[in-house]
């Protein structure tokens, strides 16, 4: 099983969109587990102090080093270590694949302007990124993380081929696709008919036609997907 560790202040936040839809059902079929550590718990004063103001002065707070070594600490199997940061990798469908893989993931959820880079260095934590934008907080990203993974799990996802054809997995994004009805009038009185060659039965044709339109779609929206 695909085990999940939180180290959050928000720990009621999860599992969130998780327990819903493909991941809730895997949720339940225990394909996939998550703890959600309190960090706040393991404050060591009677004010549950979780941050304090940066050396060297600048806005907001930082959290504290040793109160996130605790949290750590406490978890048995905490696996391979990742803290959400928009200063990490980039995250991308082939990390997605790294750590769906991997038995166990702990992430950390930072708030406020980040947490001490000590604990960072002396635990080996990966900072990973879902993009180039700030968020509040690492909850949101992490979840992203997981619900990239946990598709991925074996027995997730029905149909195999889906996760072959789809963006990202040839390099390419995704053609467009069509069903009923074949011919369709838009509200403001519009036809919009589905492309004649995927009503054709030539399968041939229709594999060369979505390739097509694959490499024209990510020439015009990604060409740096191309090389
Ligand atoms: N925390 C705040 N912004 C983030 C981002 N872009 N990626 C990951 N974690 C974050």
């Amino acid at each position: 099983m695909f085990q999940v560790n939180l180290l959050t202040l928000f720990p009621e936040m999860f599992p969130g969109m998780l327990g819903h839809s493909l991941a809730g059902r895997a949720l339940e079929d225990k394909r996939w587990a998550y703890t959600a550590v309190n960090i706040r718990d393991f404050a060591a004063d009677k004010h549950k102090t979780v941050d304090d103001t940066p050396f060297g002065g600048g806005a907001g707070m930082v959290m504290r080093p040793d109160v996130i070594e605790a949290a750590l600490l406490s978890l048995p199997a905490p696996g391979r270590k990742i803290y959400m940061s928009p200063r990490g990798k980039v995250l991308d469908q082939k990390l997605v694949h790294e750590l769906a893989a991997e038995p166990a993931l702990t992430i950390l959820c930072g708030r406020y302007e980040g947490v001490d880079q000590r604990v960072l260095d002396a635990h080996d934590f990966e900072e990973v990124s879902i993009g180039d934008y700030v968020l509040s907080g690492g909850e949101p990203a992490a979840m992203i993380v997981m619900d990239a993974c946990i598709r991925l799990l074996p027995g997730v996802m029905g149909n195999v081929e889906t996760a072959g054809e789809e963006s990202f997995s040839n390099g390419l994004l995704e053609y467009p696709h069509y069903t009923r009805p074949a011919e369709w009038i838009a509200v403001d009185g519009r036809p919009f008919a589905v492309p004649e060659v995927l009503r054709s039965g030539d399968h041939g044709k229709i594999a060369e036609w979505r390739h097509h339109q694959s490499r024209e779609i990510t020439r015009k929206r990604r060409p740096d997907l191309l090389g």
